[in-house]
């Protein structure tokens, strides 16, 4: 018998217990309580003296809420004796504010490091950063583990189902910032084409495209990465300048299915024939939607 046992908030549910399944670890049990006032306490509702302990955490949905109850379940269990800490973040919050884009913008991105950096761990890991500088915010050891091999076993799959010739196929970043990601998948494909689109934001949530030259796309299957769909407006602005430049049909892969106000149906009114992401949030998602399971890479850091 191990002596590991492992914690998880509604975001990962489902994940944590397929890893307590898999590799026969205890569930532990959190306890919750809210105040008058609206302060939390949170601790850890089983034994956790002596034991490595496993947190899977994704900041999503109310994000300050979630950040907070984990740096207090973090406090709870270093404090009731665990032997050691491996704190799994499949989504970080905050991550696309990592740099200052307009006045007097704070790095918010560095604050919930510098935060999540003093509570207590042994191991930080988190899959597809938004970007790698954030890797350079934490003191404390951190993994950002790339997905690349489950989004090029889907794609594998994929060609051979609907008859695409990587010839014809073409790897689209919607942004500079997902050039590591697009590089690292068109290789994993077998060094597919690559064409980089240039994205202006002109407020908060509202992205357009600058016109693209040549005709890399045209008469192509379009994959276009990223690493998080969050209002849709990245990729719907990409792929409207797909189709007007000829691409035939358009695949998304984003690691991160923000997918705020339901925009799945956006996405498919303007054309996105399919969409591929991680399990990194827990949410019932559009049956169209397919996933690939982050378990096998989690499994590897355990
Ligand atoms: C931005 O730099 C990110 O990589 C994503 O492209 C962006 O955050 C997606 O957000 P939305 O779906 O709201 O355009």
């Amino acid at each position: 018998m191990n002596n590991k046992i492992i914690f998880s908030f509604k975001n990962n549910k489902k994940l944590a217990l397929e890893v307590a399944k898999n590799l026969s670890i205890e569930v532990g049990r959190i306890y919750k309580k809210r105040f008058a006032d609206g302060e939390i306490m949170i601790k850890s509702g089983s034994d956790v003296k002596d034991k490595d302990v496993i947190i899977i955490q994704s900041t999503s949905k109310n994000v300050n809420e979630e950040l907070f109850s984990l740096l207090l379940l973090l406090d709870s269990v270093k404090r009731s004796g665990a032997k050691s800490i491996t704190l799994f973040m499949p989504y970080f919050a905050y991550s696309r504010q990592e740099r200052v884009s307009w006045n007097n913008e704070p790095i918010s991105c560095q604050v919930v490091a510098n935060i999540i950096d003093t509570a207590y761990y042994d191991k930080l890991v988190c899959f597809d950063l938004h970007h790698p500088v954030i890797e350079t915010f934490f003191k404390k050891p951190i993994i950002n583990k790339p997905t690349t091999a489950l989004f090029s076993r889907y794609y594998d799959r994929y060609f051979k189902a609907h008859n695409i010739a990587k010839e014809d196929v073409v790897i689209v970043c919607p942004d500079h910032g997902a050039n590591v990601r697009a590089e690292a998948l068109a290789k994993a494909l077998g060094n597919i084409k690559m064409v980089v689109l240039d994205k202006v934001r002109k407020r908060a949530n509202c992205a357009e495209h600058l016109e693209i030259k040549g005709d890399e796309v045209k008469g192509k299957v379009c994959i276009i990465i990223d690493d998080i769909i969050d209002t849709g407006g990245t990729l719907i602005s990409a792929t409207n300048l797909l189709k007007r430049h000829g691409s035939t049909k358009i695949l998304v892969a984003a690691s991160h299915p923000v997918l705020s106000n339901h925009c799945y149906q956006k996405l498919v009114k303007a054309g996105i024939d399919d969409v591929v992401v991680t399990n990194s949030i827990e949410k019932q998602l559009h049956k169209d939607i397919s996933v690939v399971d982050l378990l096998p890479l989690i499994e590897e850091e355990i």
